[in-house]
């Protein structure tokens, strides 16, 4: 059975004080887990071991890093490399979030650099993909995926894309309060398994988690996760809130 996934995204925000606090109340909450859910903690490099720590013993819960290197190591200023995410026990990383795509000038043959150090250094990514408004409203949001999982993704091996993660975040409603529709996300996510299934049959397709990203809140979480092939969610915003994630997580399909 798939994974299901509630994964923070905190982005540059917070201070480590309140980066704790803001752990310790996540961790108040029962969240009765079954054996396939999943909570991620994508924060600021800095923190990587401060909640790391916070949160150890809990089976569910697992730091995740907002970006990697694409090169293995050496002269790169500022830059942190799969390697030594993995030689602090970091087992995930964020990789092509559309702020990294736009300020940062990331395209589809870095990140797919990016997936390839992290497979070699045990670094599980969770991949994004998406599009902006003005490929939405030419309504060709389905080739625009479409490519950039081709180009970032399709080099892998079926071993690889085995129980892979994908966050699908239409940009247009990142940070925005504008959530795509049930039916605009469960179209895309359907889309996306699809082109997955195509490429490596049906039992890798179906074994690949995709989450949906984009003004995800306590309030719309449940019917988003409802979704057949809605896996769990990517959220930025509502996770710096301690109740409002933990509703998200509870919200996850059982
Ligand atoms: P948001 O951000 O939940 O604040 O829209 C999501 C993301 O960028 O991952």
């Amino acid at each position: 059975m798939r994974k299901q996934i509630a994964a923070a995204n905190w982005k540059m925000n917070l201070s480590l004080q309140e980066s704790e606090a803001l752990v310790s109340d996540l961790l108040k909450t029962d969240y009765s887990f079954t054996n396939n859910q999943l909570v991620l903690l994508a924060v600021p490099f800095p923190y990587l071991l401060n909640i790391q720590q916070k949160i150890s013993g809990d089976n569910h819960f697992s730091v995740c890093s907002q970006n990697c290197a694409a090169t293995e190591n050496g002269a790169y200023t500022g830059e942190v490399s799969t390697q030594m995410l993995n030689g602090m026990g970091i087992g995930y990383s964020i990789i092509g979030h559309s702020e990294r795509r736009l300020y940062y000038q990331e395209d589809n043959s870095t990140l797919a650099n990016k997936i390839n150090v992290s497979f070699k250094y045990g670094v599980q990514p969770v991949f994004c993909c998406g599009e902006p408004l003005e490929v939405r409203e030419k309504n060709a949001q389905n080739d625009f995926v479409q490519l950039q999982l081709e180009e970032s993704l399709f080099h892998l091996t079926e071993v690889q894309m085995t129980n892979f993660i994908i966050a699908y975040e239409p940009i247009w409603a990142i940070g925005t309060g504008r959530t795509a529709t049930s039916d605009q996300a469960q179209h895309m996510h359907a889309h996306i398994r699809a082109v997955i299934e195509k490429k490596y049959g049906n039992d890798i397709a179906t074994s690949v988690s995709i989450l949906y990203g984009g003004s995800v809140k306590a309030s719309n979480a449940k019917e988003l996760f409802s979704l057949p092939d809605v896996d769990g969610g990517l959220v930025g915003g509502a996770s710096l809130i301690a109740s409002e994630f933990s509703e998200i997580i509870k919200s996850l399909k059982k």
